[in-house]
């Protein structure tokens, strides 16, 4: 199977990385790192965003009082946590990796550069984009969003829990019926929470497909970029 994309971004929530009883689980971030290095392994070009919900949520924050700004600010540090993590679980795995953060850390990691990072994905290095966009009231799903049309790429792949989109919520109803394909509009229309709203317009404005699917589906991110999205939901 060769790919049909060049260059994509993925974006993973922080709760993936989640288990039981670690914010943070070791064989999560391995089991990660092994289905992105079998995509980069297929000559993809991957760029990463990862959240930070496992270990802080602004937005939560600051419905039980705290500042947003700086409920957001802790957000966007803990997405450089996991950032350190998911580049450790690539390079141990002997996938070079780069970690450009959008709030300048420079002891840690790289400033975002966007030629820098289009460079680097060139080169064969997985770019991780931590800190979010760097500012308060944005989401990791809008900076997926933002740095896929920055940096040219051909799609915006969101893992979750959920292996796509169903017209309601697939835990809570049996009779929940997934979408294989769905427009823009049709998700606006519907309200189905795809990403939050700037991420959403920011990919429909730019014809920039979405493709929702479960991380933790064996082989489905392959499968993907190989043209078969079954497994998937996609928005275009
Ligand atoms: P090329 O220009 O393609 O050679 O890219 P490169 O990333 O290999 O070169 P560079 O000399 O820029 O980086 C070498 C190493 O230093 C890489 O691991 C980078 O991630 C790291 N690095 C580069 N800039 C910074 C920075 O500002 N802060 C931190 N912490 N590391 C950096």
């Amino acid at each position: 199977m060769s790919p049909v994309y060049k260059r994509i971004i993925l974006k993973l929530s922080g709760e993936v990385l989640r288990s039981d009883d670690n914010c943070i689980s070791p064989a999560i971030v391995q089991e990660m790192s092994e289905a992105i290095k079998s995509v980069v392994d297929m000559g993809v070009e991957v760029a990463l965003v990862i959240g930070g919900g496992n270990i802080f949520r602004g937005l939560s924050a600051s419905r039980k009082g705290m500042d947003r700004t700086t409920g957001d600010y802790m957000g966007m540090m803990a997405t450089c946590i996991n950032a350190l993590a998911l580049q450790d679980g690539l390079e141990s795995l002997g996938i070079p990796t780069r970690v450009q953060s959008a709030i300048a850390m420079q002891q840690i990691c790289e400033p975002y550069i966007r030629r820098k990072a289009v460079r680097h994905l060139e080169k064969g290095r997985v770019v991780i984009f931590a800190a979010g966009t760097g500012s308060p009231y944005f989401s990791t799903d809008t900076t997926a969003a933002l740095r896929a049309n920055e940096i040219n790429a051909e799609l915006v792949l969101k893992g979750t829990k959920v292996d796509g989109i169903y017209d309601k919520d697939p835990v809570k109803y049996d009779d929940a019926v997934k979408y294989k394909e769905i427009s823009y509009t049709d998700c606006l229309s519907k309200q189905l929470q795809v990403m939050d709203s700037t991420a959403f317009t920011l990919c429909m404005d730019n014809k920039l497909p979405i493709v929702v699917f479960d991380f933790h589906q064996e082989g489905v991110l392959k499968n993907i970029l190989c043209g078969n999205t079954e497994a998937a939901t996609v928005v275009k």
